[in-house]
């Protein structure tokens, strides 16, 4: 079986993989980083959202191969120590997570964008959230959240 090398949360991998092995199966199963969600495992909910290369994708739909050489940050790589992370702090202080599910793809999603986009008005939040479904809140308070990180990560 062919053997992956990748850094997940800047630590160095090395695991034998099997060739139609997906990437929130290697990150869940494999390096026991469960943060990262499974919800639908076909490409609609966003719960399994990761970022390769500071890039959103999804790991459900990835296969653990296409990481081959690649920098892969999961929700447990985004807080520094103690501190969290703005988008996680500003979720927290709005109420924006209920049972949490979609919080970790949410995250990972916001963080990306903001980078692309660091003053977004609520109708591009809207839109680069659209990829990630929560049954729970009804969205206001997560872009709410979304608008205080941005602001947050401006100042
Ligand atoms: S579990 Fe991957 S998009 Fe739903
Ligand atoms: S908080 Fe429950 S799915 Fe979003």
């Amino acid at each position: 079986m062919p053997v992956l090398r990748f850094t997940v949360n800047g630590v160095p991998r090395e695991l034998v993989v099997d060739s139609c092995e997906t990437l929130v199966y290697t990150l869940r199963e494999r390096l026991h980083l469960t943060g990262t969600k499974i919800g639908c495992e076909q490409g609609a909910c966003g719960a399994c959202t990761v970022l390769m290369d500071g890039k959103p994708v999804l790991g459900c739909l990835t296969p653990a191969l296409r990481c081959q050489g690649k920098e892969i940050t999961t929700i447990e790589g985004v807080a520094e120590n103690t501190h969290l992370h703005p988008v996680q702090e500003q979720l927290v202080r709005a109420g924006a997570i209920q049972c949490g599910y979609c919080t970790p793809g949410v995250v990972m999603t916001a963080i990306a964008f903001l980078k692309e986009n660091p003053d977004p008005d609520e109708t591009e939040i809207r839109e680069a959230l659209s990829g990630n479904l929560c049954r729970c809140t009804g969205y206001t308070k997560i872009i709410k959240a979304i608008q205080r990180a941005a602001e947050e990560l401006r100042s």
